[in-house]
């Protein structure tokens, strides 16, 4: 089933008297539940286009549809709610409260949120995600007490706290080295596996683009490639 749709979309940037082509018509279909990479040097759109799937920027033309929905219609609030009931953000530089511990760096999203889940069963699921990205010994330490892959692995429990069906990446990995940067992609694609979120990070390492079930490759605001490793994209080209 197809959950996030872009058709043809692009997005343009003025900068001073030029306008810069970030993304140039991009289409492409996403099914749910699957684990992909948007792959590409630096300047090819990754960021550009997870945002505009993210909900934090809007295409200057073409359409993207979340969840059958088309964005282009949606208010500001109700742009929000979308944003915080449906996305998770993962940052490549983590984006953590330093001062808040690891439970309280996970709790943060739904205090921002309406969710009405009972003080137990919060403390609960918070709880469970702690053990699912390996951090119980860490609960009550700072943030800025922990390591670069740690700090990670609270983004990816707290971008999981609303429970959302899509989680974006932005280059997740650009800060960690290698070997904890395989880790990290490795932890995200078993919470894929486990929990059938739809996860979607953005790289420029061959090696990580690998792991995805699902390669959306970009050079200069285009698609070069897209390919899944079983079965065909849904749509787009290539
Ligand atoms: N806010 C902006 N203003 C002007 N140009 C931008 C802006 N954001 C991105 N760009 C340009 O758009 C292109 C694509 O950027 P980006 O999506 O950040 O690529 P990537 O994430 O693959 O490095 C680049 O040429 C970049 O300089
Ligand atoms: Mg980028």
């Amino acid at each position: 089933m197809t959950i996030i749709e872009l058709n043809d979309v692009k997005k343009t940037y003025p900068l001073g008297k030029v306008q810069v082509e970030a993304v140039k018509g991009v289409t492409f279909c996403i099914d749910k539940g699957d684990f992909i990479s948007i792959a590409g040097p630096s300047g090819s759109g990754k960021s550009t286009i997870l945002n505009m799937i993210g909900l934090i920027d809007t295409p200057t033309s073409g359409e993207v549809r979340i969840e059958g929905k088309p964005i282009s219609g949606l208010k500001d609030k109700q742009l929000t709610t979308l944003r915080h009931d449906t996305i998770g953000f993962i940052f490549q530089s983590f984006n953590l409260v330093p001062v808040l511990n690891v439970y309280e760096n996970i709790e943060f999203p739904l205090l921002l949120g309406k969710e009405k889940m009972a003080k137990s069963e919060k403390r609960d699921w918070i709880d469970f995600l702690i053990k699912e990205v390996g951090l119980e010994q860490w609960r009550n330490h700072r943030s800025n007490e922990l390591s670069g892959g740690q700090r990670q692995r609270v983004a990816i429990a707290r971008a999981l706290v609303a429970k959302p069906s899509i989680v974006l990446a932005d280059e997740p990995t650009a800060n960690l080295d290698s070997a904890t940067g395989e880790q990290i992609i490795e932890l995200m694609k078993k919470i894929n596996r486990e929990m059938q979120t739809t996860f979607i990070f953005s790289t420029h390492d061959a090696k990580i683009v690998e792991i995805a079930d699902h390669v959306i490759r970009l050079r200069d605001g285009l698609v070069t490639e897209n390919y899944k490793k079983e079965g065909e994209p849904a749509c787009g080209e290539n």
